[in-house]
């Protein structure tokens, strides 16, 4: 392994340049020398790349987003566009990939190392914690912080005005970031694809609440959950209890931002330890973290099946908010 290429790809989360930083200066640190490629597969079908040395990634530990930018590349999916990419890594020269991101990067890698041939190691980088292989994935430490930021301060606004908020959170088709930022932000209530929305039950909860002299609640709303986004929740629970309410999405807000204690040192673990099995000779795989272990997962296990989100919180969620 003589030349690594380096990619982002999917949605950008804090700590990808922690994880860039990483790939870089370990494997300069083993003699191997890396390309940047811009635009995740944008830029591997388009030839955008450039050499990368140590001074290219100082000062960016700290920093959101991903130097290297990002995208989702329709082209990618297709056997031309695999091809145009695989032309450019003979033309670099390049002998491996270090591919960040969630799980359809994944699966445009595992298609890609089939083909191609290219070893390809995987490193989890998404806020929605959505994948498996792996017990948190960089970015999802950072996104629940800043939205329980939001979280905390609308209670005060809530708690002032007498007021009902649903407040709708990121995930994509899972409820990881809404149960954690609904346990840790005392919500009333949280709605999460992974548990049948009920919404009688929501409005029971809250008009009990009422009625005992609660007059401001939180309601978690995950941004999958089946019975739609938080407005259409909330006007569903007005139609029953004919309680007012204010609505809130946190949107993007949740994936910048400077990354947390805990994205770093996981991106720099993950980071690193993806080169080093690249070097050993491993491809096909994703490198995550599983009980402080370092666990490679071949890249088809992880979406053959869904994540399990955490039936204890789920229960520890539903006996606090009573
Ligand atoms: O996967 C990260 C994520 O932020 C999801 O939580 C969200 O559903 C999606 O990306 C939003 O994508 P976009 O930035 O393309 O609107």
């Amino acid at each position: 392994m003589k030349k690594i290429g380096l990619f982002t790809s999917g949605g950008d989360s804090p700590g990808m340049n922690a994880c860039i930083r990483a790939v870089v200066r370990s494997a300069i640190y083993h003699n191997v020398s890396v390309v940047g490629i811009m635009r995740g597969y944008v830029g591997l079908i388009s030839g955008e790349m450039m050499s990368m040395d140590i001074g290219s990634v100082s000062n960016i530990i700290q920093q959101g987003g991903t130097i290297l930018k990002t995208a989702r590349s329709k082209e990618f999916r297709t056997k031309e566009g695999r091809e145009a990419a695989a032309q450019n890594i003979k033309k670099w020269g390049i002998d491996g990939l270090v591919a960040i991101g969630g799980d359809g990067t994944f699966r445009g890698a595992s298609d890609f190392n089939e083909e191609h041939g290219i070893p390809i190691i995987g490193v989890p980088g998404t806020i929605d914690n959505d994948i498996r292989g792996t017990d948190f994935t960089i970015g999802y430490d950072t996104a629940i912080n800043t939205a329980l930021d939001s979280i905390d301060r609308i209670r005060d606004t809530a708690a002032s005005h007498d007021r009902i908020f649903f407040i709708e959170v990121m995930g994509r088709h899972t409820g990881f970031i809404a149960l954690d930022v609904g346990v840790a932000g005392g919500a009333e209530y949280i709605l999460i694809p992974e548990v049948m929305t009920d919404i009688d039950k929501v409005s029971q909860l809250l008009l009990h609440g009422i009625q005992r002299g609660k007059n401001s609640s939180i309601v978690i709303v995950a941004e999958g959950d089946e019975e739609g986004g938080a407005y259409k929740i909330a006007e569903m629970v007005k139609e029953k209890t004919g309680i007012d309410y204010r609505v809130t999405i946190l949107g993007h807000i949740q994936r910048g931002g400077s990354p947390t204690v805990r994205d770093r040192v996981l991106a720099s673990k993950l980071g690193a330890g993806a080169v080093e099995l690249l070097i050993e000779g491993v491809s096909g795989v994703m490198v995550g973290e599983i009980n402080n272990k370092m666990e490679p997962t071949p890249l088809e296990n992880i979406w053959d099946g869904k994540k399990e989100i955490d039936k204890n919180l789920i229960r520890l969620a539903e006996m606090l908010s009573i």
